[in-house]
C-alpha cells in the first residue's frame, strides 16, 4: 500500500506544479481504494471519458451529466482542480452525430450549443479545457472529421471562440499526441496556433499527451526545445496524458526504464518556463485504457494493479522534492 511519504501532489505544488490523473468515472463510485490513490496523491483531474462528446450526449435533445458531475464533485472535496477533456474530437462521438447530415447551419447550431452548455455547466470549476483534441494525423495533416468535413480548418478558430463566450477564465488548450517532441505533426500543431494567436483567437495552451512507449528512445532536449517554442509564443503547456507502456511479460528492467522516461519528462516540465501541470493517464494499471488498445501491452501508469506505487512513482517523487 501507500506509504507515509508527503505525497506527490504536496512535492509538486511546492514546485508549482499540478500533477494529475485521468480519472475513469466507475471505479471512483465502486473502488475505495481508487478513491483513497486519486484524493492523496494528485492535485488535478481529468475525466477520461465523461465529458467526451459521445458520453456526454446520447441524443440531441439529452445530456449525460452524471459521471462528469461525479468526477468534478470529488475533486472539489479534496482541493483538486480539474482539466476538461475534450470538445471536439474525431473519437468518441455519439453515433447521430456521426452520421453527419447536417447542413452548415444547423451544424453551428448543435456545436456551438454543445460546447456552450458543457463549458457553462462547470464555469469556475473546471480550469483548462482541451478545446479541440487531435486534428492533425501524423504527417501533420489535417485528421479526418466530421468537424472538418462540416466547417472546414476554421473549425479551431470557431470552437475556441465558443469556449471562451461560455468561460471567459477558463484556459482553452489545443491537445495531440506524438505532437511531444520536435516533428512533422508538432510543426503543424505549431503553425495552427501561432495563426490562431495571430488571428486573436482565444488559445491559452498546448497540451502534449505523451503517451510513451518504455522500450522506445525518448529525446528529452527535443521535448524542451518543443515545450520552449509554445512557451515564447507566450502559451503555456501542460503535459496531458503521459503513460509509458510496457510490453508483456512485465519485468523489472522495463519498469526501471519507465521511471526513467518519467524521470526525464518531468525534469524537462519542471525546467521549462511554463509548463503547469503534469497529468498521467490512469491511476492504477489496472484501470488503464492500454491493455485494450495495444494487445500485449500495459503497465503504463505510477501504480500497478494492486494500487501499489511503482518506480515511476518513485522516481517523479525524487525529481519533485530534489
Ligand atoms: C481513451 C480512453 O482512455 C479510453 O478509455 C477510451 O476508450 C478511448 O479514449 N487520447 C485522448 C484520450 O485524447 O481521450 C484517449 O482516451 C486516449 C488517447
Amino acid at each position: 500500500m501507500i506509504t507515509n511519504k508527503t505525497p506527490l501532489r504536496d512535492l509538486a505544488k511546492k514546485r508549482g506544479l499540478a500533477v494529475g490523473a485521468a480519472v475513469n468515472a466507475e471505479a471512483l463510485r465502486d473502488d475505495p481504494q481508487y478513491r483513497t490513490i486519486l484524493a492523496r496523491e494528485f492535485g488535478m483531474a481529468t475525466c477520461e471519458n465523461a465529458m467526451k462528446f459521445g458520453p456526454l450526449r446520447p441524443s440531441r435533445e439529452r445530456f449525460a451529466f452524471d459521471d462528469a458531475d461525479a468526477v468534478v464533485a470529488f475533486a472539489g472535496e479534496h482541493g483538486m482542480a480539474v482539466r476538461g477533456h475534450a470538445l471536439v474530437w474525431h473519437n468518441m462521438l455519439p453515433d447521430w452525430f456521426a452520421k453527419g447530415g447536417f447542413t452548415y447551419d444547423d451544424g453551428i447550431d448543435l456545436v456551438r450549443g454543445h460546447i456552450h452548455t458543457v463549458v457553462s455547466r462547470y464555469r469556475g470549476r473546471v480550469c483548462a479545457w482541451d478545446v479541440v483534441n487531435e486534428a492533425f494525423d501524423d504527417r501533420g495533416g489535417w485528421r479526418d472529421s466530421p468537424f472538418l468535413r462540416m466547417f472546414g480548418p476554421d473549425y479551431p478558430t470557431m470552437a475556441f471562440h465558443w469556449a471562451h463566450e461560455a468561460d471567459p477564465d477558463a484556459k482553452l488548450f489545443y491537445n495531440d499526441y506524438n505532437a511531444d517532441s520536435i516533428n512533422r505533426k508538432s510543426d503543424a500543431v505549431y503553425a495552427m496556433v501561432r495563426m490562431l494567436l495571430e488571428r486573436g483567437v482565444p488559445i491559452h495552451g498546448v497540451g502534449l499527451q505523451m503517451h510513451l512507449c518504455a522500450w522506445d528512445a525518448v529525446y528529452p532536449a527535443s521535448v524542451a526545445a518543443n515545450i520552449k517554442r509554445f512557451n515564447d509564443l507566450g502559451l503555456d503547456v501542460q503535459i496531458t496524458e503521459m503513460d509509458v507502456r510496457m510490453k508483456e511479460p512485465f519485468n523489472e528492467s522495463g519498469l526501471l526504464q519507465q521511471a526513467r522516461i518519467y524521470r526525464e519528462i518531468m525534469e524537462v516540465c519542471l525546467r521549462a518556463e511554463r509548463c503547469s501541470a503534469f497529468v498521467v493517464w490512469g491511476l492504477t494499471d489496472r484501470y488503464s485504457w492500454i491493455p485494450q488498445t495495444f494487445k500485449g501491452e500495459g503497465g503504463g501508469l505510477l501504480f500497478d494493479n494492486e494500487g501499489r506505487p511503482k518506480p515511476a512513482y518513485d522516481a517523479l517523487c525524487e525529481v519533485l522534492a530534489s
